[in-house]
């Protein structure tokens, strides 16, 4: 009787874990939908932040690998390989627009871009706080034909999860559920 009755809370158990782990999945994937571009044109990576009582908002473009561009006020850096061709305007930034406008984009630029404020440092504190606001992939096309290879893009997607992942706890929740019935 008990063997049963825990069964029962297992399967339970068991369909309720896959179901939050595949809809967890579906939504991890619909919002990192790459930004399409093409090769030699401009790109826009979009982000805005809502708090725009900052007086002089400082922000910060990356990728995992390296910085891309940041802004503080007039000052501006701007990372190796990306000279001349990042901005965040600051007129936009203002207005709580801290999108990235990538000139000239090139297959290389391909990847993960990772937006950072920064926040007001806490009395104390002594190192600066980023906030994340924005991570967005770019993925680039090139208009000439070439012939498909994989290259970055797999890479890139890091935080979108494969669909085999999802398609494991989908079928032990058929199969538990065939169980059941
Ligand atoms: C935000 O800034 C980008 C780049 O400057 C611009 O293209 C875009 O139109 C702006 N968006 C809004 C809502 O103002």
């Amino acid at each position: 009787m008990c063997k049963t009755y825990f069964g029962e809370h297992q399967r339970l158990f068991w369909k309720t874990t896959c179901l939050c782990v595949c809809i967890l999945c579906s939504v991890n994937c619909v919002g990192s939908r790459p930004i399409p571009a093409r090769e030699g044109l401009t790109a826009i990576l979009p982000c805005k932040f809502s708090d725009t009582s900052v007086q002089t908002p400082r922000i910060r473009w990356c990728t995992d690998s390296e910085e891309v561009f940041e802004r503080k006020g007039a000052e501006l850096y701007e990372g190796p390989g990306y000279e001349g061709r990042v901005d965040v305007p600051e007129d936009e930034l203002h207005k709580g627009n801290c999108s990235l406008v990538l000139k000239n984009v090139r297959k290389s630029d391909e990847g993960i871009y990772k937006c950072y404020l920064l926040l007001r440092r806490a009395a104390r504190s002594v190192s600066p706080e980023w906030s994340l606001i924005q991570s967005v992939e770019l993925s680039v096309d090139v208009p000439k034909e070439t012939p498909k290879k994989p290259t970055a893009t797999d890479n890139a997607r890091v935080d979108c999860v494969h669909p085999l992942v999802m398609a494991v706890p989908l079928l032990s929740c058929l199969l538990f559920s065939k169980e059941t019935l």
